[in-house]
């Protein structure tokens, strides 16, 4: 069976749209109906994202964003709205590996890289998304947290600490907009096939090496995958549910400490 969203009309922010899960994302909204305005670093990906959204019929602006700097995303966000009049939907969701090691052999700039991008980054998209939201009457907003967002992993401890920051600012952002129409949530993927996860364990056959074993279901996962559960609870079918982090793994996490 094929879940068919109804996106016509709604204007979508995608922040880390133009790779992974960010792409598939987008182009999931796009054959829903949505209009998309679509960041994140790399104009030759934003280009070809408009190029392969063209043909469907909806809006598309791509602006490349540094989630880091914080005058960047608040131009990124004036442009939306100006070009849009309202974003219904944002999609959190620049991240970056950072480096695989124990935390010891981590420096200084290992630690900012992860942090900045993964955690300020989401707080540079959330302080503007929220006041649009609320003064035009509502929204939905998706954090992409992940399966290191509620639980820890070897040689990779300061992205797993971004990763549950993310998970504490979407429950405290959900209360403080609950009854403002805003439902915030965050996305928690385990194992995704994407440039970041072949970069985070060295190559594609580095991931399936270390991930596979942990995972029940005995794949990875397509970010078309990750895409269905992004439209899901941007939409009315997820109309009561605000402040949630949904993993979505194939059933590596409530397997747990077995798989070891
Ligand atoms: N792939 C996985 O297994 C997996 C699992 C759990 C969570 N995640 C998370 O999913 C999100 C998407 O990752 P992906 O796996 O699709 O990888 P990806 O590398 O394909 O996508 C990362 C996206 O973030 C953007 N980005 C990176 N640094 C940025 C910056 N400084 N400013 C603006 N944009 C920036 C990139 O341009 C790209 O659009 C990330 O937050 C990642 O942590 C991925």
């Amino acid at each position: 069976m094929q879940v068919k969203y109804d996106f016509s009309g709604k204007n979508v922010i995608l922040i880390g749209g133009t790779t992974g899960i960010g792409r598939a994302t987008a182009l999931a909204f796009a054959q829903a109906g949505a209009n998309l305005f679509v960041a994140g670093i790399g104009a030759e990906f934003g280009n070809s994202l408009k190029e392969e959204v063209k043909p469907l019929g909806v809006a598309i602006e791509f602006m490349e964003t540094d989630v880091r700097d914080s005058k960047a995303m608040a131009a990124l966000h004036q442009k939306a709205f100006e070009r849009f009049g309202r974003i219904d939907v944002a999609f959190n969701n620049a991240g970056v590996p950072g480096k695989t090691a124990p935390v010891h052999e981590l420096d200084d700039a290992d630690y900012d890289l992860l942090m900045d991008v993964n955690l300020r980054g989401m707080f540079n998209g959330l302080r503007h998304q929220i006041p649009h939201m609320i003064a035009k009457g509502g929204g939905a907003i998706v954090n992409t947290s992940s399966l290191f967002g509620v639980m820890g992993f070897a040689t990779t401890a300061v992205y797993c600490a971004s990763k549950w920051g993310v998970i504490g600012l979407t429950n405290s952002v959900a209360l403080e907009v609950a009854r403002k129409n805003i439902r915030v949530n965050a996305i928690a993927p385990g194992s995704v096939m994407t440039p970041l996860l072949r970069g985070m364990f060295g190559s594609e056959q580095g991931a399936k090496d270390t991930v596979l074993p942990m995972i029940p279901m005995g794949r990875i996962s397509d970010p078309s995958e990750i895409a269905q559960l992004v439209l899901f609870l941007s939409s009315d079918a997820a109309s009561f549910i605000t402040g949630q982090a949904i993993v979505i793994d194939g059933g590596g996490f409530v397997a747990g400490a077995d798989q070891f």
